[in-house]
């Protein structure tokens, strides 16, 4: 079949290089797509969230799937739009209706959610300029750290964790007032939860369900965890502290009742739900939904799925995700992202990229770049992704370190110790 996958990061070409591996694939059409992914498919200039420009192009090359990569075009309603279209609905959208992306475009929707369903998660609270005294109330009552999250979007800046009281309260009206737009004329407010966090992904048809192998990635600029946060500078996929046991409890405390609930709900779901969770002396709790893969955790997950991917996905549409079985390489994939200088503030792109042809330890997945005229230039913060495998962690991230080394564009920066606090 004809496939359109949407985005243009490290995540989709991961996604990308699955698909075309698959049997069920005939033609992979990625839109936008980088330098990466033209390799693997056509990439196509178009603007993903313009659907009827997509849906026209769509119906003209004969498209049966398409998969969004990031959650833009699902809040946007891109299932919806397809679905409730008589000329388009027989186009697989594989992620969920505007409703199901609730789950990660409302924070407060999936914080009542969560209670609801008994889900285990940090205690929380709602605000709106209309009861700003019981956010008042809410931060006199714990203790700091203070976790104030913008409700809607906010370009991955709407969290704020704050030590000081007076700081949080001051900031608590800010958001109210608009410093995140209309993201943040609702607040949630959070108790902090300490612990060490990990992604968990599955797959589903809103019933069952394909639990994919879980990551572990590293937000933070600076080594050991410090500085500014990013997109995402590195990852690892297994990760040693998630043992049968505490799997074994996000299954039944997490994934289950997640499902259960969006049933009880009338939410049809078909798609990623992605676990953003923190591992509290061993009980897993949920930091935040969201309703689609994780970028870089993509680029070590998808790797070490050996099973036809495809086959995953339209076994969802059929629901018949029962009988596929989901293979995976035992090895611990590790990444390293490879980032502008200055990200993530400000950057310079436009960098020419050396010595991609010398990487043979590693595949380099690309993030940001774009190709002119044969040569290859940056074209973002992260950059390239430079995934390897090995039987440990210290052998896997010493292959990507050697391929960072190897890479060379002005300004490049990498963390070196991705994955080493899991030793
Ligand atoms: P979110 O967008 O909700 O995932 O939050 C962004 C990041 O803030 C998370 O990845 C965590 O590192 C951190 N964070 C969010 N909520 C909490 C919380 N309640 N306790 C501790 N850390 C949190
Ligand atoms: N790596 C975290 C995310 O994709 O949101």
């Amino acid at each position: 079949m004809n496939i359109i996958l949407i985005g243009s990061g490290g995540r989709e070409h991961a996604m990308a290089a699955k698909i075309i591996e698959s049997r069920l694939t005939d033609r992979l059409f990625i839109i936008p797509g980088n330098a990466g992914t033209a390799e693997l498919g056509e990439n196509i200039p178009l603007d993903p969230s313009d659907f009827q420009q997509l849906a026209n192009f769509a119906t003209e090359q004969g498209v049966e799937m398409i998969i969004p990569g990031s959650e833009k075009q699902l809040t946007e309603g891109i299932h919806d739009f397809f679905s409730d279209n008589e000329k388009t609905k027989h186009i697989k959208i594989i992620g969920p209706r505007k409703a199901g992306a609730l789950l990660e475009s409302s924070k407060s929707f999936s914080k009542i959610f969560m209670q609801k369903y008994n889900i285990p998660t940090a205690r929380s609270i709602s605000i709106t300029k209309k009861n700003i005294e019981a956010g008042f109330l809410f931060l006199n009552e714990v203790s700091p750290p203070y976790v104030l999250k913008a409700d809607g979007p906010a370009a991955g800046k709407g969290v704020l964790i704050l030590d000081n009281l007076y700081d949080a309260q001051q900031s608590l009206k800010e958001m109210l007032a608009g410093k995140f737009g209309q993201a943040s004329e609702k607040v949630v407010l959070e108790e902090f939860m300490e612990g060490i966090e990990l992604s968990v992904f599955i797959f589903t048809d809103g019933n069952q369900y394909i639990i994919l192998p879980e990551a572990k990635d590293y937000k933070r600029i600076g080594e050991h965890d410090t500085g500014l946060n990013t997109g995402g500078m590195g990852a690892v996929s297994p990760v040693p502290f998630a043992n049968a046991d505490f799997k074994n409890k996000i299954e039944e405390q997490i994934i289950k009742p997640t499902l259960k609930g969006l049933q009880a709900e009338n939410i049809p779901y078909i798609g990623f739900i992605f676990f953003g969770l923190m591992n509290t002396d061993g009980n897993p709790k949920v930091i935040e939904y969201n309703v689609r893969m994780g970028d870089p955790e993509s680029e070590v997950v998808f790797p070490r799925i050996l099973s036809d991917i495809v086959a995953m996905y339209d076994a969802a549409t059929t629901k018949s995700l029962d009988r596929y079985f989901l293979e995976t390489n035992p090895q611990t994939a590790t990444t390293i992202m490879l980032v502008s200088g200055g990200y993530p503030e400000h950057f310079e792109i436009g960098k020419e990229i050396k010595e991609l042809d010398k990487i043979s330890e590693s595949i380099a997945f690309h993030a940001g770049t774009q190709e002119t005229n044969g040569r290859i230039y940056t074209h973002g913060g992260r950059v390239l992704a430079l995934t390897s495998f090995a039987d440990t962690l210290e052998e896997a991230l010493n292959k990507s370190l050697r391929s960072a080394q190897i890479i060379d564009f002005e300004g490049k920066y990498f963390r070196r110790d991705i994955g080493l606090d899991l030793k």
